[in-house]
């Protein structure tokens, strides 16, 4: 989520790390800082803002020294603050270090270390860290034993690069479940999260694995596994150029999003789910609230209301609360009357889109609580919503959203199925098995993304197509609009999402011979109706193709293609029957040679009415 840099040789720190945030800003941009390891002193700057602010404030600094971390952070526990920026350091500045990810047992960690005397000025899931390692590095006074107990301890998707004030010229790092390299030079060695980072200075590179620690001294990068042994590691050759590195190797961000979902589906779910359960009291959701709420209200734009429209079906059918969906544009200037017992959830990636904002103040206005359902820390919607489920996306880039969408299904299906629980609309049984189903679509994700490069022969037929149809019932109706937002957005063929029973009410007047008709069927109560509705498109020329559950028989000798995906609680089915879509979408553009980042006329934030 954010980017992180270790160095150590014979230039100035802080003008390497400062060109390596550069290029690693996209990965996080609401804080920036540096430690540099002068002799045997840190010295720390860090600011909120963007990398330029800090770039700015050191001019005047002592900043020199060989050997440094540096970091741009992507909020996830504690606003966008100087104080909260990284690096973050210990009470008496033994060891500073550098954090991407998320702690999930901070508080844990907090409670015992404050019984050991420790005191905590951020409000930072990685203070807890830094300061288990010091609490370890003051009983072994040795680098790699405080970090291997502290690792021992910590729980989560992580990586750290420390400095130990007494080991000059000297940087360690440790990584689980999100990205490090080492980049080994003449004299010198780098840590980076990203290779573009450190492109310009050496090509030669290790992946680490995870739980593996990294050791850098001047020129000289070693590795140990968990029990303390030197670990062998063989050095690859970068061959990407510096702007496909950013990307991770994928051609666009929007792919590299792609390939993102699983990760952020499990990271926030991790963050609600403590010690084997769910809970949402901490984003406002009491069992007191959630007993006296009689109606909710999803208010949002483009695919978060999508999201929305996915949430209303499984909100209404486990918890049997009346939910409405609401397009902020339009709830911003209806009259309605209003229910005071409501709770009005707003779901927003960026956190300032200015219709979502109007009507969350104007659900405000009318006395209604609000649940911001947010992936940008400190934004206007989490500050002023009462409330805030944070989404552990992290930054997205790409204008057309898939990792943001897929993070606030997440929080939507831990809402729902909270309601029911606390609601007791169902039995232990059934929340256990959903709790069970819902961990494992991260791998389900994982695998259908390993089955789609057939997709892209498929969309190549579409290249030149001029209208297309998304077709479902029920959630795969509201899949059915994301898809066809997908579509639309990026590839610019016009394409509308129909409720598969309207069908005979008008649109079909329009299906022609080849067109694109896309059919969700994940809700088995409903795998005969739309397989009518597909007919009928079939028989009027169009081309039927099909993302389904596997296991559903339905058109599989007339659809000209199914796509599978696998089977999960039908509840959950958008998260895996939306990857598909967002693949269609994004095949297409390729094809027609579009700039899949930045669609025409699009804006990734839209702040303005
Ligand atoms: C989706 O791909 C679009 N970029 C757009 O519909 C987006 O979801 C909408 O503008 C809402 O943005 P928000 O989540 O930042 O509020
Ligand atoms: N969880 C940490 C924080 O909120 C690190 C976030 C990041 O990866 O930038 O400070």
């Amino acid at each position: 989520m954010c980017g992180i840099l270790g160095y150590t040789g014979d230039h100035q720190a802080s003008e390497i790390l400062l060109s390596g945030l550069a290029k690693l800003e996209y990965r996080g941009y609401d804080s920036a800082g540096i430690a540099i390891l002068d002799g045997d002193k840190i010295k720390v700057e860090k600011n909120k803002g963007r990398l330029q602010a800090l770039e700015e404030k050191i001019k005047d600094r002592d900043v020199a020294g060989t050997c440094g971390i540096g970091h741009t952070r992507w909020a996830t526990h504690g606003a966008p603050s100087d104080l909260n920026a990284h690096p973050i350091w210990s009470d008496d500045m033994t060891v500073v270090a550098v954090h991407n990810g998320i702690v999930e047992n901070y508080r844990e960690l907090k409670e015992k270390l404050s019984g050991h005397g420790y005191k905590f000025y951020s409000q930072t899931d990685t203070e807890a860290a830094v300061k288990l390692i010091d609490y370890y590095y003051k009983q072994e006074k040795d680098p790699m034993k405080a970090l291997i107990s502290a690792i021992k301890e910590i729980e989560g998707s992580y990586c750290f690069v420390v400095l130990f004030q007494d080991h000059p010229g000297e940087v360690w790092g440790v990584r689980k479940d999100l990205p490090l390299i080492a980049g080994q030079g003449e004299g010198e060695s780098f840590l980076a999260s990203d290779v573009s980072a450190i492109l310009q200075y050496t090509k030669q590179v290790y992946y680490l694995d995870n739980m593996e620690i990294v050791q850098l001294n001047k020129g000289v990068v070693r590795f140990f596994d968990m029990d303390g042994y030197a670990k062998p590691k063989e050095l690859s050759e970068v061959t990407w150029d510096a702007q496909a590195a950013e990307k991770g190797g994928f051609e666009h961000f929007m792919m590299k999003e792609i390939h993102e979902q699983a990760r952020a589906v499990k990271d926030t779910f991790g963050a609600v789910y403590h010690s084997g359960a769910i809970n949402l009291n901490e984003i406002g959701l009491t069992d007191d609230i959630i007993k006296s709420t009689s109606q909710i209200y999803i208010i949002a734009c483009g695919s978060a209301y999508h999201v929305g429209a996915v949430a209303q079906y499984v909100i209404e059918d486990l918890a049997h609360i009346p939910v409405r969906i609401e397009l902020a544009s339009e709830f911003r200037y209806r009259n309605m009357p209003t229910d005071k017992n409501a709770l009005a959830i707003i779901i927003s990636q960026s956190g300032e889109t200015a219709d979502s904002l109007a009507a969350m103040r104007k659900a405000h206005e009318h006395g209604i609580k609000t649940l911001g359902i947010v992936n940008v820390v400190g934004s206007t919607i989490a500050r002023e919503a009462d409330s805030v489920f944070y989404t552990m996306a992290g930054p997205e880039i790409s204008v057309a959203t898939t990792k943001a969408y897929s993070a606030q299904l997440i929080a939507c299906y831990v809402i729902a199925m909270q309601f029911a629980k606390v609601l007791g609309t169902i039995d232990d049984e059934k929340y256990e098995s959903m709790l069970t189903e819902i961990q494992k679509l991260p791998e389900k994700i994982d695998a259908i993304l390993d089955e789609s490069g057939v997709l892209k022969r498929v969309a190549a037929r579409f290249v030149n197509a001029k209208n297309a149809f998304y077709l479902g019932r029920n959630i795969d109706y509201a899949v059915a609009m994301e898809g066809s937002l997908k579509m639309k957005e990026i590839s610019y063929l016009h394409s509308e999402a129909i409720a598969a029973g309207e069908m005979k009410h008008g649109p079909i007047s329009l299906i022609e011979k080849g067109m694109l008709v896309a059919g969700i069927m994940t809700q088995s109560n409903l795998y005969q109706k739309i397989a009518s509705n597909m007919l009928e498109a079939k028989s009027r020329g169009g081309y039927i193709f099909i993302v389904s559950t596997r296991g559903c028989e339905a058109l599989k000798d007339e659809a000209d293609f199914i796509f599978h995906i696998p089977e999960t609680d039908e509840h959950f089915a958008a998260s895996l029957a939306v990857i598909p879509l967002q693949l269609m979408g994004y095949y297409v553009a390729v094809a027609r040679k579009l700039d899949v980042d930045k669609p025409r006329n699009l804006a990734k934030s839209v702040t303005v009415e």
